[in-house]
C-alpha cells in the first residue's frame, strides 16, 4: 500500500478529518505529482492521500488540471515528476497492474454509441478482464443495479444523457474495483438522476469502494466526505466540505429591497463585501469577516422584509478562492481572501483547521 518510509504529504488531512475514515487504508497516495504539457504547468506538486471508502471530490475551475491528475493516477499518462501508489501499486512502475484494477469514467462517457447497452457492458466486462464464466451474471447483475432492464437492448447512442452515464457508471464498476474515478460523472444530468447516482455512490463507498470525482456541481461537492480545491494544477485547499468553507471567513445574508441594482452597486463598493448575486427579487449578500447585515445598516438601506442570514456554501468558498487567487496571480489589489489569511487559513499545520 502507501509507502512506509514516504514524508508525510504536506497537504495531507489530519486524522481527525477524516471521521470514520480514520485508520482505513490509503488506496492514493501522491507526492509532488506534476505533469507539464511543453511550457504549460498543468498538475504541480499535487501531494494527497485518499483512504478506503472515501470519496474524495476534486474542486477546480475549468483547465485547473483535474482531468490530468486523474488521467496520471490512472497509469495512463505518465508524471513529468513526482509520483505515487494508487491501489498499491506505483504510479511511475506499475501503471498497467493499476489499469487492471480501478474503474474510470472518462469526462466525456466513453460508451460505444452503436453497440447496444448490453454490448458495451460486454465490452468492458472483457476489457477489465471479468472471467468469462461469471460475466453474463454480473452483466446481469449491473443492469438490475442500475435499473437498465428495459434497456438492455437499446443502442447507447440513443439513450438521453441521464441514462448514458447509468451505463457508463455500471461499465466502470462491471469488474467490482477497489477505486472508481469518475470525473464529471452528472455533467448535464437531471437532478433527480443526480440524486439516484449519487445514492449509488455513498452506498459503493459504505461497502468499501473509494472513490475520486470531480464536478462542476457545488451540491455534489458537498456530499463528498473531503475535497481538493486545485488551482493552475495547485491544491490550494484541502479538508471536509464544512472545513474549506469555514476557512474562507463568509457570511451570508438574504436581502430585499425596492431597487435592487442601486443595493447592489453599493454593497459591492464596500470592501467587506465579496460578492452580491441576485436570486429573483433577492440579493445574496457575502461578506468575509464582516456581517453583511452590519454593512446594509451603514449604508442606510431599507431592507423591504427582514433580513434573512443564509448558509455559506461550498459554491461561496469556490467562487471566492477563484477571485482571490486570480487577484494574487494578476498582480492586483490583494483579495479579501489574502487580507485574512492567517494561521488559520494555512493547511501546513493542525492548528490551521477550523472545526465546524
Ligand atoms: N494532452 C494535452 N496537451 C496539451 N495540453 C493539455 C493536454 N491535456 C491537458 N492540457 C492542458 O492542461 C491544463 C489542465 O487541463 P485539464 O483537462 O486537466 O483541466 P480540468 O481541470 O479537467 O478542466 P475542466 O474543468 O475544463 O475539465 C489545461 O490548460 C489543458 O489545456
Ligand atoms: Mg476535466
Amino acid at each position: 500500500m502507501a509507502t512506509p518510509h514516504a514524508p508525510p504529504a504536506p497537504e495531507a488531512s489530519p486524522e481527525d478529518d477524516l471521521g470514520a475514515h480514520r485508520g482505513a487504508p490509503v488506496i492514493v497516495e501522491t507526492h509532488h505529482l506534476s505533469r507539464r504539457f511543453g511550457d504549460l504547468v498543468a498538475v504541480a506538486d499535487v501531494s494527497l492521500g485518499v483512504r478506503r471508502g472515501e470519496i474524495f471530490g476534486v474542486l477546480g475551475p475549468n483547465g485547473a488540471g483535474k482531468s490530468t491528475t486523474i488521467r496520471m493516477l490512472c497509469g495512463i499518462l505518465e508524471p513529468t515528476s513526482g509520483g505515487g501508489t494508487v491501489v498499491g501499486f506505483d504510479l511511475q512502475r506499475e501503471a498497467e497492474q493499476i489499469k487492471l484494477h480501478i474503474g474510470y469514467m472518462t469526462q466525456r462517457f466513453s460508451l460505444y454509441e452503436d453497440l447496444t447497452v448490453e454490448e458495451n457492458l460486454s465490452f468492458y466486462a472483457g476489457i477489465y478482464g471479468v472471467a468469462r464464466k461469471r460475466r453474463a451474471a454480473r452483466i446481469n447483475e449491473v443492469i438490475e443495479e442500475a435499473g437498465l432492464g428495459d434497456r438492455r437492448r437499446q443502442i447507447a447512442g440513443t439513450l438521453s444523457g441521464g441514462w448514458k452515464q447509468r451505463v457508463a457508471l455500471a461499465s466502470a464498476t462491471i469488474h467490482q474495483p477497489p477505486l472508481l474515478f469518475l470525473d464529471e460523472p452528472t455533467a448535464g444530468v437531471d437532478p433527480v438522476s443526480r440524486r439516484t447516482f449519487w445514492s449509488a455512490i455513498h452506498a459503493l463507498a459504505a461497502s468499501g469502494t473509494t472513490i475520486l470525482v470531480t464536478t462542476h456541481y457545488m451540491d455534489e461537492a458537498e456530499r463528498c466526505h473531503r475535497l481538493a480545491f486545485i488551482f493552475g494544477g495547485r491544491v490550494l485547499d484541502l479538508g471536509r466540505p464544512e472545513q474549506i468553507v469555514a476557512r474562507r471567513h463568509l457570511s451570508a445574508i438574504e436581502l430585499e429591497v425596492a431597487e435592487p441594482e442601486l443595493a447592489a452597486r453599493a454593497l459591492r463598493a464596500q470592501p467587506e463585501i465579496e460578492g452580491v448575486e441576485p436570486y429573483g427579487h433577492r440579493l445574496r449578500v457575502i461578506a468575509r469577516g464582516a456581517d453583511p447585515g452590519d454593512v446594509v445598516r451603514r449604508l442606510g438601506l431599507t431592507p423591504a422584509v427582514p433580513i434573512e442570514r443564509a448558509r455559506v456554501t461550498v459554491e461561496d468558498a469556490f467562487v471566492s478562492m477563484v477571485r482571490g487567487q486570480d487577484a494574487r496571480d494578476h498582480g492586483g489589489p490583494p483579495a479579501p481572501a489574502a487580507r485574512s489569511q492567517g494561521g488559520r487559513d494555512r493547511r501546513d499545520g493542525h492548528d490551521g483547521q477550523v472545526r465546524p
